[in-house]
């Protein structure tokens, strides 16, 4: 017997490329390949790329360039290019990188396989079409081997909001909605691999309009369904858009025990002028008027999300009033990024902030989120949470998941299994997690 291949995939960026990797390895997986987790004993290197922010890129190509020597060091070794940046790129990663033998898009990973005989063989592989027919085709996973209690579970790609800065919309192209039967019956196969919890992944998840039986269903109705799924606890989604949370949506965070109190719910800017300019199509205002709705149905849901400032022409002024917006909401979590030009968005041809202005404003933003994060962390004290054990903890006895809340908690003297879901009371909160003791 050949001893097995070994892959090193470096994953870049967002969940949704999280899980891709995941389904790339185990579609590799049928070509004989385990994982491994160096680059250096690798067969075969594959960097699954995120476009998203920085300078992405210029950053996956001299990643490329660091390594381009181990291929002297192992002939056999090929070395792929996946993700958003092999989507936005193309054939032009193998002219600036000779040493890349694959380029491959998000929507073609299913072609993985045969892509792979093709490198063997010496030739190079591309493949970044955006298919017609079945654009879920690389997310079936092959069932079997067992899985973490937690798993994402794609379905929905794509967006079609066009926010000024943001380049998803081209390099993952239109909303297309996975049909709701194959979401089940994803969700049937993990919760028998031993999964209880799902995240459902999209870059715009609640705008899903997946068919169902009866017309197209919405997220809402993917989840109530998903609510029924035997064995499976607890329903999480990711990422939203705040013109996309209808009434039903709201309604079920208070109506539907499995789905849990955490909403990831990006508003961007908190000045309408710069929300205007980035072609969100929704104020601060409607934003916070959707959130005492979201809060009037789930009183305990903990929100989160996402920032950017020096977007192009942001003043003090615009900056302030995302200050007074974050104050107002006291988020549990928020991401927050300084603006980055992506080529060809509408935003590229704006003029700049100037750069330490925008680092200043940085720094105090997230200032001000992370005291919010600690304090409401530290109001956890005392109280009773129910947690989802993923795995054990350094020190004896101890295991380690994550409360409805998504709060990180270690809990002492367990005797509870990997796959449990227990209720314990916190007893003390750390910087970036929660201890707790068994009721
Ligand atoms: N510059 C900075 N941040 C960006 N994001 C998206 N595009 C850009 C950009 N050009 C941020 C947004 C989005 C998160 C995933 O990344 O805040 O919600
Ligand atoms: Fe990008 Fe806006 Fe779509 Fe989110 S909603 S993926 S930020 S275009």
């Amino acid at each position: 017997m050949t001893a097995p291949k070994k892959l090193f995939i470096k994953t870049y960026g967002c969940q949704m490329n999280v899980y891709d990797s995941e389904r790339m390895a185990e579609a590799l997986g049928g070509q004989g390949y385990v994982e491994t987790s160096t680059a250096d004993d690798a067969d075969m290197i594959l960097l699954n790329t995120c476009h998203i922010r920085e300078k992405a890129a210029e950053k996956v190509y001299s990643e490329l360039g660091r390594l381009k020597p181990l291929k002297e060091l192992n002939p056999d070794l090929k070395i792929g290019v996946a993700g958003c940046v092999a989507q936005a790129e193309g054939e032009e990663i193998m002219r600036r990188q000779p040493a890349v033998d694959l380029v491959v898009g998000p929507q073609s990973y299913h072609r993985l396989p045969e892509m792979e005989t093709k490198i063997r063989k010496g030739e190079t592989a591309l493949d970044t079409d955006f298919p017609e027919e079945d654009k879920f085709e690389h997310l079936k996973s092959r069932p079997k081997a067992k899985r973490a209690p937690a798993a994402f579970l794609t379905v929905q790609e794509g967006c079609d909001k066009f926010c000024a800065f943001c380049v998803v919309p081209y390099t993952r192209g239109a909303e297309v909605s996975r049909p709701a039967s194959r979401v089940l019956q994803e969700a049937r196969d993990l919760v028998e691999r031993g999964v209880r919890e799902v995240t459902l992944l999209g870059q715009n998840v609640n705008a899903y309009h997946g068919a169902g039986d009866a017309g197209d269903m919405t997220l809402a109705q993917l989840i109530r369904a998903l609510a029924k799924v035997d064995g499976l606890e607890r329903i999480r989604y990711t990422t939203s858009h705040p013109n996309d949370m209808d009434d039903d949506l709201i309604a079920a965070h208070g109506e539907v025990p499995e789905l849990m109190p955490y909403l990831h719910l990006p508003v961007q800017s908190g000045s309408d002028r710069i929300l205007k300019r980035m072609n969100r199509s929704h104020t601060a205002d409607s934003y916070l008027r959707l959130l005492e709705r979201i809060r009037a149905a789930r009183p305990d849901i903990i929100l989160s999300g996402d920032f950017i400032v020096g977007f192009p022409e942001e003043t003090d002024a615009d900056f302030e009033a995302t200050m007074d917006l974050v104050r107002e909401v006291k988020y549990g979590y928020a991401y927050s990024f300084k603006y980055s030009t992506r080529p060809g968005t509408p935003a590229a041809e704006r003029a700049l902030v100037d750069a330490d202005v925008a680092d200043a404003r940085l720094q105090r933003l997230q200032a001000l989120i992370t005291g919010h994060q600690r304090e409401i962390q530290n109001s956890m004290v005392g109280r009773d949470v129910s947690v989802l054990i993923e795995r054990a903890g350094r020190e004896a006895g101890q295991m380690l998941g994550k409360s409805e809340y998504l709060h990180s908690v270690h809990i002492e003297n367990c005797t509870a299994q990997i796959g449990d879901i227990v209720n314990v009371r916190i007893a003390e909160a750390k910087t970036n997690s929660l201890t707790a003791r068994h009721l």
